[in-house]
């Protein structure tokens, strides 16, 4: 390979790697990261924090909140709902992952 090259190859690797330690997520926050990304971003952004093209912005969301909505389409309660809405389906595929989603979107 060419010096040129393997100089590119080498920062851009470094660039990756500063670009995840940025959000350094532990096993479990990854683990619900990817279930969020593979399940939610549907609907809800791919960012957290921001409103997606259905379902309004999840960052922050409690067990408590995943456990009554994702898997029982409710709220806990007292909780006021970001919107007044029922279009979100139950996702129980997910039932299992529940702490992984807290965990990533706390
Ligand atoms: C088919 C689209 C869709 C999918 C898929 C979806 N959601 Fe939603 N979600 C919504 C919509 C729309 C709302 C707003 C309330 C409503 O209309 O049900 C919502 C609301 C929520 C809320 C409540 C927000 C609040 O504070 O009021 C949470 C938490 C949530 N979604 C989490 C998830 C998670 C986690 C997943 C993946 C396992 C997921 N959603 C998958 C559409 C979706």
């Amino acid at each position: 390979m060419r010096r040129e090259a393997l100089v590119a190859l080498a920062s851009a690797s470094v660039l990756t790697l500063t670009g995840c330690s940025q959000e350094k997520l532990g096993p479990e926050a990854e683990r619900g990261r990817q279930v969020y990304l593979s399940q939610c971003t549907a609907c809800h952004a791919a960012d957290p924090s921001q409103p997606g093209p259905v379902g309004p912005e999840v960052k922050g969301s409690s067990r408590e909140l995943l456990e009554a909505k994702v898997l029982r389409v409710t709220y806990p309660p007292g909780y006021k709902p970001k919107r007044p809405t029922n279009v979100m389906p139950p996702q129980p595929q997910v039932a299992g992952d529940i702490p992984a989603l807290a965990a990533y979107l706390k």
